[in-house]
């Protein structure tokens, strides 16, 4: 068996995915990267090395995909210590302007992809014992207008993880969520700059985070020192879920 740390980050190609898998890399770890993007995901690799990193194309939205994933990191590795949960999508409106189709998109990747992804790591981690999930919620599961779809969602990711917890425990995995507020990548830079500056106003930092502060908590909570954690949701808002007026 291949002794080397392996992590599996998805949404590696860019933005929050990408800053975890490069801080994961620095942390010792043999990273795999997913991602539906191909050009991005192979880009990643490249700019990571490939003594450190795979891309493999994996959409986490299907079932057979993931499976055939997880086959392949057992036959090629024989193990996985940290899967981190981060692809995720946005399709926002209000309800009332919102199809069936947009709720749907943003349910089945975001919950029902991150719970496939867990199923199959929950498999193999409760063989070997040991491993850590991360999952990536969003401190909009606390409510956000116009996005009634990702906040579901996102809320649905804080349970999965408090159930994992519970039910991978007796077998030493640490299953943990962190919750990012507004960062600026790839998905953020969509924002126009009058909706962005309303964001920042309401931060009780007047800031954006980046990239690097997710990854720093994703450290922490993949380190081996990190012991008897398990369960929680880390906030790296810049405060805004204290939920204080502004
Ligand atoms: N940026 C923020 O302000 C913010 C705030 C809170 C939570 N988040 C969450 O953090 C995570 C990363 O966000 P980001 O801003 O880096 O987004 P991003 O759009 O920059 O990157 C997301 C990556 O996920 C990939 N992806 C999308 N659907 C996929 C699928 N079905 N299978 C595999 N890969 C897929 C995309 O191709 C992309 O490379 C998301 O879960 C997001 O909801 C982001």
């Amino acid at each position: 068996m291949n002794k080397t740390k392996i992590a599996l980050v998805s949404g590696a190609a860019k933005g929050i995915g990408y800053a975890i898998a490069e801080r994961l890399i620095s942390d010792g770890f043999f990273v795999i990267l997913i991602d539906i993007d191909d050009t991005g995901g192979k880009t990643a690799e490249e700019k990571l090395g490939k003594d450190h990193s795979i891309f493999k194309h994996c959409n986490i939205d299907n079932e057979e995909a993931v499976n055939t994933l997880f086959d392949s990191i057992m036959t090629e590795y024989g193990h996985l210590d940290v899967l981190v949960n981060n692809a995720g999508i946005l399709r926002d409106r209000m309800i009332h302007k919102m199809t069936f189709e947009d709720f749907k998109k943003v349910i089945h990747v975001n919950l029902a992809g991150t719970w496939l992804m867990c199923r199959a790591a929950a498999r193999m981690m409760r063989a070997q014992k040991s491993g850590r999930i991360i999952n990536i919620s969003s401190r909009a599961w606390l409510g956000n207008l116009g996005q009634s779809n990702y906040s579901a969602s996102k809320a649905g990711i804080i349970g999965l993880t408090r159930v994992l917890a519970l039910e991978l425990g007796p077998h030493h995995v640490l299953v943990n969520a962190v919750a990012p507020g507004l960062i600026d990548t790839p998905l953020t830079q969509k924002l126009s700059e009058e909706v962005k500056e309303k964001l920042i106003k309401a931060q009780p930092t007047r800031e954006m985070g980046c990239p690097e502060d997710i990854a720093n908590a994703v450290s922490f909570l993949a380190d081996n020192n990190t012991q008897f954690l398990t369960g929680q949701t880390i906030y790296v808002d810049g405060g805004k879920s204290i939920g204080a007026g502004l």
